[in-house]
């Protein structure tokens, strides 16, 4: 694997899937395979989950992992090419990247949208250019658009609690949901492309994505899935249910709704084939999920939170093997 930025960088997702659960059931199996190599891990973005779990499956590969907040500590990036640069910016990544490339055997970076311009953030430009420049493989730490760490750790989550929890009821092909939830604030749709292009791409679930009208996503991501706007109606029968808020993408990056109808509650739990319920976190208690959900038995936030680990063992592992 030469860079992990979406879906299409993983030849099969049920292989990567098996390897994950392998490496969460032996996780120091591949401690050599990382000696002498080493991972920058550049944040221009916070991180809880992400930087954690990818430092320590760095470590299982017995890869060095060194994080840069780009954001906080580094100099002001400039990303636009042929950019006069007598502003605020005070480093192009033409000159940025390569040097760090030289430092690293590959670099995973976290990049957020601006939410101000639907063009720019789609284009990926931040993540682009340091795959353009960097010179050594890069892994999406999240990016403007998608969030394939987190996806593929879904995926994970998933066939792993069909394996473990033996749920007689379970169809044998789950029925999944993801329900966009209210939010305080304009957030990106990163989370919400990924699960629904890994969804889709892995194809063994019936796949559903529900929203308020005027929250459609980006049709690229969603082809193969079931939209409705009746909430009630694609919770009926869901085995899984995954919550997510997202700003709007037709009008970019604004919140038009926040009726805290759209809150998945113990109420609306009921419509599903005791479905469980899943969010990436960090998460607004009492805004997207309540608490009974969130402290009830059919949460599975912390085992997911947990396989974040796993999901980017298995990738790192694949791009070790690459160089
Ligand atoms: N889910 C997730 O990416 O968490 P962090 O933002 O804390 O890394």
């Amino acid at each position: 694997m030469k860079q992990f930025i979406s879906v299409k960088d993983v030849a099969n997702i049920n292989s990567i899937v098996e390897k994950a659960l392998a490496y969460k059931a032996n996780p120091l199996v591949d401690k050599a395979l990382g000696a002498d190599k080493r991972i920058g891990l550049l944040f221009l973005n916070p991180s809880l989950r992400t930087r954690l779990s990818t430092q320590v499956a760095a470590k299982n590969l017995g890869m060095e992992a060194i994080v840069f907040n780009v954001d906080k500590e580094g100099w002001a990036l400039e990303f636009e090419e042929g950019a006069i640069m007598s502003g605020n910016t005070v480093e192009h990544i033409k000159d940025a990247a390569p040097v760090m490339g030289e430092y690293f055997d590959m670099l995973a970076i976290r990049t957020f949208p601006g939410l101000q311009n639907r063009e720019d953030d789609y284009s990926e430009m931040y993540i682009s250019q340091f795959i353009k420049y960097a010179g050594v493989p890069v892994v999406s730490l999240e990016s403007a658009t998608l969030h394939p760490l987190q996806s593929l750790t879904d995926v994970i989550t998933i066939q792993e609690d069909l394996i473990n929890s033996q749920r007689s009821t379970v169809k044998s092909r789950p029925k999944v949901v993801l329900t966009w939830a209210p939010h305080v604030k304009a957030l990106p749709q990163c989370v919400a492309n990924s699960f629904a292009e890994w969804m889709t791409a892995w194809g063994e679930v019936d796949f559903v994505i529900t929203h308020p009208e005027d929250y459609e996503l980006a049709e690229k991501f969603t082809v193969g899935a079931t939209i409705t706007h009746n909430q009630d109606e694609a919770l009926k029968d869901a085995d899984y249910v995954y919550i997510k808020n997202w700003s709007t993408y037709n009008d970019y990056g604004k919140v038009y709704e926040n009726d805290p109808k759209w809150m998945m509650t113990n109420e609306k739990l009921a419509l599903t084939n005791n479905a469980k319920v899943m969010h990436c976190l960090p998460v607004r208690r009492n805004v997207e999920l309540s608490d009974e959900i969130l402290d009830g038995p059919n949460s599975l936030v912390t085992l997911e939170a947990s396989n974040r680990v796993w999901a980017a063992q298995a990738v790192l592992s694949e791009v070790l093997k690459s160089l």
